[in-house]
């Protein structure tokens, strides 16, 4: 069975190549940028190999009651919009996607807006959304027979790679920048048997070492510059699209890294509309960490026209990058969608994370920039009462412990950082208390608490 179907395209020059063609670090020959995944014909009605819509909604529901590995997963349950395997039972699986898209009724009733969902990636397997990626690139990896992948990481690509490494028998190295990411996720790619080299440098530096080493050695790129990540992580625009009845929300806030999840989320709406199964695309936002805003920056001065790297400063590590692989893509997607750029402060995303604790759902602080994000969109007027929103949540709770018991114990921000807060911050904080071993001293502390 010969399921492949696809070329790559590239960004800036438009030149198409076969998907083996492609240079080890994944850059045109030609002009330097980033390649696309393209399907001939599926933005034309009469186009080749274009997939029925009214068919697929009903296939790609079916295949939840299916005890199949394939049909399991939440992204090859949708391959039909991902035909990048010769054979798709080369896929790489640990039944990724699917996951939960749950109401935010208390921030939804704070900021006055009828609907407010996050799509928590954090449930994925190895507890962020770049397993919906790594399962696709992976699965390429395995078909065209590498024997060593490898990535620079802030931390959950790595994790997510290791894992699939492990699943495909295939060996992964991981470059990480020294003392800057989370150790949970540190341990994922230890525990998973990566070869873990932390460096003396940031992830920008990671990124430039890895690229060299790709270039010398037949070890397989999965950074988010593999085209192929970005297919897998358009899933979610699909999963979504399905749980609002092939009815879009209004609008998609995703943290902003390196770019890459927003650039795959803005491509999977674009194709759903090529394709027919839905009439328009929502509004995607991007939101940044003050600290590593350089797409910010650039909507600010020049309407993403042109990005100057920053050096990156934020304790919302796993988006703690100056200069941003794909921010062209990302650029085209907010232009596309009409959706803004904006950045958020450190006190922000702070409050927001312990807001979506106090929800019962958690997350990791980076992808609390997005409720931080939606507060200043909602007030800046951009977003209004009765539109639908969605808050891709990228990263469990669990990723980065640290900071959860540093702001509880209200030790995490400094005291400029706090200036204007406090009173915010004290109601959310729920530092643990040491008590007595008395039912009295557990019963005073309760009321200590009862507010
Ligand atoms: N949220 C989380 C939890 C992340 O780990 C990342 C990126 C992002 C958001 C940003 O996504 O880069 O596609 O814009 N983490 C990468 C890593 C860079 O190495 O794990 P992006």
């Amino acid at each position: 069975m010969n399921d492949n179907l696809h070329q790559l395209r590239c960004f800036g020059c438009g030149d198409r190549i076969s998907g083996s063609d492609a240079h080890p670090d994944f850059r045109c020959a030609h002009c330097g940028d980033l390649f696309e995944v393209e399907y001939a014909g599926w933005s034309q009605r009469q186009g080749s190999n274009r997939p029925n819509p009214g068919a697929l909604k009903w296939l790609w529901r079916e295949r939840r009651c299916s005890s199949e590995a394939l049909d399991q997963s939440g992204v090859w349950r949708f391959r039909e919009l991902l035909p990048i395997l010769d054979n798709f039972g080369n896929a790489v699986t640990l039944r990724e996607g699917n996951t939960p898209l749950y109401a935010l009724t208390r921030a939804a009733k704070a900021l006055g807006i009828d609907q407010l969902y996050a799509k928590h990636q954090g449930m994925n397997p190895t507890g962020s959304f770049k397993d919906t990626g790594m399962t696709a690139a992976m699965s390429v990896a395995k078909e065209r027979g590498f024997e060593w992948v490898a990535c620079a990481s802030t931390g959950n690509t790595s994790a997510a790679m290791a894992a699939y490494a492990a699943r495909a028998g295939l060996r992964s190295l991981v470059l990480i920048p020294e003392g800057k990411i989370a150790w949970g996720k540190l341990s994922q790619a230890m525990d998973y048997g990566a070869v873990t080299c932390q460096l003396k440098t940031d992830f920008d530096g990671c990124v430039k070492v890895l690229t060299q080493i790709v270039q010398e050695a037949p070890i397989y790129l999965l950074n988010s510059v593999n085209p192929y990540r970005l297919e897998g992580q358009k899933t979610p625009a699909c999963e979504i699209a399905e749980a609002f009845d092939w009815n879009v929300p209004d609008h998609l806030i995703v943290p902003g890294g390196n770019l890459a999840n927003s650039s795959a989320l803005g491509k999977g709406f674009r194709e759903l509309k090529d394709l027919g199964l839905v009439a328009r695309m929502p509004h995607i936002s991007v939101i940044q960490a003050a600290g590593a805003n350089p797409l910010a920056r650039s909507f600010a001065t020049s309407d993403g026209a042109k990005l100057e790297p920053v050096e990156a400063h934020t304790r919302a590590s796993a988006i703690r990058i100056g200069n941003p692989a794909s921010w062209r893509k990302a650029a085209r997607v907010i232009h596309e969608t009409g959706g803004w750029c904006l950045d958020v402060t450190e006190t922000e995303i702070a409050i927001a994370k312990a807001e979506l604790g106090a929800e019962g759902l958690g997350c990791e602080p980076a992808s609390a920039v997005t409720l931080a994000g939606l507060k200043k969109l909602r007030a800046g007027g951009k977003i209004g009462p009765s539109d639908s929103v969605v808050l891709m949540l990228t990263g469990h709770t669990l990723k980065d412990a640290d900071y959860t018991i540093d702001f509880h114990q209200g030790t995490l921000l400094k005291e400029n950082e706090l200036a204007g807060h406090e009173k915010e911050i004290d109601e959310l904080r729920r530092n643990a208390v040491a008590v007595e071993a008395t039912p009295a001293a557990v019963l005073a502390a309760m009321k200590g608490n009862a507010g």
